[in-house]
């Protein structure tokens, strides 16, 4: 695995294999990396010639500057969890090179209104951070196919269209979230909870298996499981943002009774904030 921080040296690296005919599978993320993340990576190296695998904490899109001082960097260990994998390359530039231009002029991208709500509606500008780095970082390693989780679902859905948007012919793929024995998705944040905190994290997933169980039973009030949960996080502990009940394709309210549904929520434990979603 050869680790680079330099743009010019990836990019050439990445058209090295492009030249010679390979294919390329890459996985973005922001590092303290779990084993949600190394699946990404499994997946990746089942699906192409090469694996790109990049580490950036990309300012653009934290809308808190506390979340970003206090966002992990472990890069030691991370080499080392992907050391035991088959990638060829870890891409971890730095700030100042990645936005040359400075972080306040970058022009931002915005992918109109899957952007504005949820997760764009609680944090202003959240995606538009993500869909400007991801867009950057895929100019330089030009991948075939790119891996993200479903436990970032919204995330998801905005990649999807930027890659439709902007034409880049990149296969996204979408994994199942990663989750620790007691249901909690596995989350960089994570670490950062305490011992009594960790256990009450566990609330966010089980009220989201009780709306599934619920909605296959036959339950059809959905404003009133979706209060009933708020209640149980907030009696947890939590301060709860949002649990909702949305339609897959466009993540607005269910329109018709044959919508494939997604439940989301979003919730802090402290400092901590907190997402997950089941589908069902
Ligand atoms: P990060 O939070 O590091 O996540 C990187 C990738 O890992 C994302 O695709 C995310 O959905 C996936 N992931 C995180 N937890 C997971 C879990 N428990 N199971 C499965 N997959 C999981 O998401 C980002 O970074 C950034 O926004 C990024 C896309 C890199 C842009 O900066």
């Amino acid at each position: 695995m050869q680790v680079i921080s330099d743009i010019q040296q990836s990019q050439l690296l990445c058209q090295q294999y492009h030249n010679s005919g390979e294919s390329i599978a890459f996985v973005p993320t922001m590092g303290c990396l779990h084993d949600g993340h190394l699946s990404l990576v499994e997946k990746a190296q089942s699906l192409a010639d090469r694996v790109v695998v990049s580490i950036f904490v990309n300012p653009l899109q934290f809308n808190d500057p506390d979340d970003l001082s206090a966002y992990p960097r472990t890069i030691e260990s991370d080499i080392s969890k992907l050391s035991s994998f088959d990638i060829d390359m870890l891409f971890c530039p730095e700030v100042g090179a990645f936005y040359p231009e400075g972080e306040k002029e970058v022009e931002k991208i915005d992918l109109g209104e899957i952007t504005t709500i949820l997760e764009g509606e609680q944090r202003p500008g959240h995606f538009a951070g993500v869909a400007t780095v991801v867009k950057r970082l895929f100019d330089l390693v030009q991948p075939d196919i790119a891996v993200f989780g479903e436990k970032d679902f919204q995330q998801l859905m905005v990649i999807k269209k930027l890659v439709s948007d902007f034409s880049l012919g990149i296969e996204i793929i979408g994994m199942p979230t990663f989750r620790e024995p007691d249901g909690l998705a596995m989350s960089s944040r994570n670490i950062r909870l305490s011992e009594e905190q960790r256990q009450a994290a566990t609330e966010i997933y089980r009220q989201l298996e009780r709306i599934k169980n619920e909605l296959h039973a036959g339950n059809s009030n959905f404003l009133e499981l979706e209060q009933a949960a708020n209640q149980r996080l907030a009696e947890a502990g939590f301060s709860p943002e949002y649990v909702v009940i949305r339609d897959t394709k466009t993540l607005l309210e269910p329109q018709s009774a044959t919508s494939e549904l997604v439940v989301l929520a979003a919730a802090s434990l402290g400092e901590i904030r907190l997402i997950d979603n089941i589908l069902l």
